[in-house]
């Protein structure tokens, strides 16, 4: 059934109070189909658990949230399963489902919000895994040919927070369901992450396992990112921008304890985070909208901010951080409906 002017504010973690002009749920590829046929050419916003968009207007087209469940092994041996995973499943949920058949790999991205059809999207990442490290493949709904097309890992060209359904193919495919290839046996830990050691220190774990890691990475993340339960917001608001080493060293002249990450090809990846603190927006509060306190990276919702109210207080923290700092930060959340 598509429902008329159908309100959001439960479909997004910041909480946005957006109207969609037309909205409707499917739970299988023919259900996406027929609606599709239905539209008419409308504009089309395909929704999993919103944690990662920002609505600055009402959406004036079709909104469609994805529900494709299921859980499937579909392959195994005697090291590996492969797991196919309807894209409406809940992310967090899977991870434990994993964690709980004994199944390796995902566990340092547990309480990430959101479903698993959007996990390729971003190729989201924390605690030093991404899911392009255990992604197989997905079978997504083209919406011109109405084809189901697969992709294997390298046709998704994953990058850090990217992939080829947010450049080349942006718009273009319904992500339906992902397989991951997870451990069975001999788990390759990651631990490397310094506040997952500490994390594991603190819990007197000697020798951690896939869910003694989740525990710990639960432990950080509640600890320093808000819920969106409690206060709305959609994560990191930015990337943390990679620049070359010359910038780099100059941004060390003068602040000799800048954290960074050396990349494989001598750029520097900065935490935009610290980069937003240095400019001292850190648990600043401007109206309905704020920077977090614990997490400079995070802006959020105080209750019945605009999605645009958030989008210039992004603006103005863009700017601020490029004329202090010299560092251009590019937004990571979905803005929905333009500037
Ligand atoms: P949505 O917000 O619904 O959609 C995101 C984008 O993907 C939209 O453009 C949408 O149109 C598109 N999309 C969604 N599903 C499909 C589909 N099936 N087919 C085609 N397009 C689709 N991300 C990280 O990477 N690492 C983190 O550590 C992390 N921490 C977070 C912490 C918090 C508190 C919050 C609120 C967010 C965090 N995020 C993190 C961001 C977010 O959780 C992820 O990006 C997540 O994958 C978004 O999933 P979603 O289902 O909510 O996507
Ligand atoms: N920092 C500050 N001030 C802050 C925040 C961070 O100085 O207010 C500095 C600290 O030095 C800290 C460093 O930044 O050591 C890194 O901080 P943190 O470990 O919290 O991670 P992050 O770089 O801010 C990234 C991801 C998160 C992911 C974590 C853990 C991006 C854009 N963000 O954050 O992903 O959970 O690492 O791996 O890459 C998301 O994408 O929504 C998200 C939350």
């Amino acid at each position: 059934m598509v429902v008329s002017n159908f309100n959001l504010q439960a479909h997004n973690t910041f909480g946005i109070n957006a109207v969609a002009k037309q909205f409707s749920c499917f739970s299988s590829i023919d259900e996406l189909e027929n609606l599709i046929n239905q539209t008419n050419n409308s504009p089309l916003l395909i929704l999993g658990g919103g944690s990662n968009l920002l609505f600055t207007k009402n959406y004036e087209g079709l909104v469609l949230k994805n529900e494709i469940l299921g859980k499937t092994v579909i392959k195994e041996d005697e090291n590996h399963v492969w797991v196919q995973v309807g894209a409406g499943e809940n992310w967090h949920d899977f991870v434990i489902y994993c964690i709980k058949n004994n199944w390796g790999g995902i566990e340092n991205l547990s309480l990430i919000p959101g479903n698993v059809g959007a996990s390729p999207m971003q190729n989201i990442g924390a605690y030093g895994v991404e899911i392009k490290d255990v992604f197989e493949s997905l079978e997504a709904f083209h919406l011109t040919s109405k084809e189901v097309h697969t992709f294997n890992n390298k046709a998704c060209k994953f990058g850090y927070r990217e992939s080829v359904f947010k450049r080349d193919l942006k718009g273009q495919y319904v992500i339906c369901n992902v397989t991951y290839k997870l451990t069975k046996k001999d788990h390759k830990l990651s631990t490397s992450y310094g506040a997952i050691q500490e994390e594991l220190q603190k819990m007197g774990i000697q020798e951690p396992t896939i869910s003694a890691i989740s525990r710990a990475v639960i432990a950080i993340r509640s600890s320093k990112l808000p819920n969106p339960a409690e206060i709305g917001n959609a994560g990191s608001f930015f990337k943390n921008p990679v620049v070359s080493s010359d910038i780099f060293e100059n941004l060390q002249k003068e602040h000799p304890d800048i954290p960074h990450y050396k990349q494989a090809d001598g750029t520097v990846k900065i935490p935009a985070g610290w980069l937003i603190e240095q400019a001292g927006w850190k648990g600043k509060v401007i109206g309905n909208t704020g920077v977090h306190k614990k997490q400079a990276l995070v802006l959020v919702n105080y209750g019945n901010a605009t999605g645009k109210e958030i989008f210039d207080l992004s603006e103005t923290i863009l700017q601020d951080v490029f004329s202090k700092l010299g560092v251009a930060l590019e937004r990571e959340v979905n803005i929905v409906g333009g500037i």
